[in-house]
């Protein structure tokens, strides 16, 4: 297995700036140097780029850059169709959320070919389940797994998804902060929702082990979509949509550490870092040895951790 990272320098998902500064973050914070020193062959494919695209109106008139939403998903799909190697794990360096748009179904149509179904752990403290009409913020970070479970109401805004990831494949951890629409319509999903009550008060690693079984019984592939506002705020400040009682330190290496034991894990994207509010790069730091963990640095590798 190789590593290909690649920079999603999206920044309209809301309008706070700075998302665009992620990849160049990860790579200050010495993303390739960390991956490389586990034993990987490591290809900085650079940073996607695509061109600004005119607004698009909707009848919500708070939604904005719908017009570049759109060519974020084409240019993710095309990425992913046309420069990804079947052996290559790709490491998406967002970026805001609004990546994962155009990663999730791109992937999944790929999984298909090959018979394979494709599996999502949303590591958030929000659930990014807005619509187009519901939307108060209008910010489009807000609606990504709206978008890829193939709801209907982007249809004529945004390219349909190449393949809608079913519901029931996604797990998300870390909730805490869930907007009243996004409730009413999260119930009925299917979708494996583990809030930081249910992590308070059972850990991690049950939830996640069930969830890796369910993807390694159907041999399926696992992408890791990991939002910086997952973390608590106190670890990660560099996020513009930071919410009190997040996953701390340890449960979040503990998560990394499980998943690379599953060997399950096929591709993974990082968002919202944004590097203009952080604190010296600490965040940066802390995503890429999270990253690190996720592709088998150990606790006791003490050799490898001179940071
Ligand atoms: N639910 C809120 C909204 O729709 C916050 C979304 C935050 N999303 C994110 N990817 N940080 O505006
Ligand atoms: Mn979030
Ligand atoms: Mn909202
Ligand atoms: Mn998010």
């Amino acid at each position: 297995k190789s590593i290909l990272l690649v920079g999603v320098p999206a920044d309209t998902g809301s309008r706070k700036r700075g998302c665009l500064m992620g990849p160049d973050a990860l790579r200050t914070a010495g993303m390739v140097e960390r991956l490389s020193r586990l034993g990987y062959p490591v290809t900085d494919y650079g940073n996607l780029s695509w061109d600004a695209a005119p607004d698009v109106a909707h009848s919500n008139n708070s939604v904005h850059h719908l017009g570049d939403y759109a060519a974020l998903i084409s240019a993710l799909d095309q990425f992913c169709n046309t420069e990804l190697d079947t052996d290559q794990v790709p490491v998406f360096m967002g970026g805001d959320h609004c990546i994962a748009a155009g990663i999730l179904p791109a992937l999944a149509g790929r999984g298909a070919a090959e018979g394979q179904e494709q599996f999502v752990l949303w590591l958030d403290a929000h659930t990014d389940f807005q619509t187009l009409e519901s939307t108060d913020t209008g910010n489009l970070h807000g609606t990504p797994v709206t978008y890829v479970i193939g709801d209907p109401g982007f249809d004529g805004y945004v390219p349909a998804p190449a393949m809608a990831i079913r519901p029931e494949n996604i797990c998300m951890m870390g909730i805490r902060s869930v907007d009243p629409a996004e409730q009413a319509r999260i119930a009925v999903t299917g979708i494996d929702v583990h809030d930081m009550r249910a992590i308070d008060e059972f850990g991690v690693a049950p939830p996640l082990r069930r969830f890796i079984d369910r993807v390694h019984r159907a041999n399926g592939r696992l992408h890791v979509s990991l939002d910086v506002d997952f973390l608590c705020p106190e670890i990660a400040p560099a996020v513009g949509t930071t919410v009190p009682g997040g996953v701390s330190f340890r449960e979040a290496h503990l998560i990394m550490e499980i998943l690379y034991d599953s060997g399950l894990v096929t591709s993974v994207d990082i968002a919202e870092l944004n590097p203009f509010l952080d604190e010296q790069g600490k965040t940066s730091k802390l995503i890429v040895e999270l990253v690190a963990s996720l592709f088998g640095q150990r606790v006791l590798d003490t050799h490898r951790r001179s940071i």
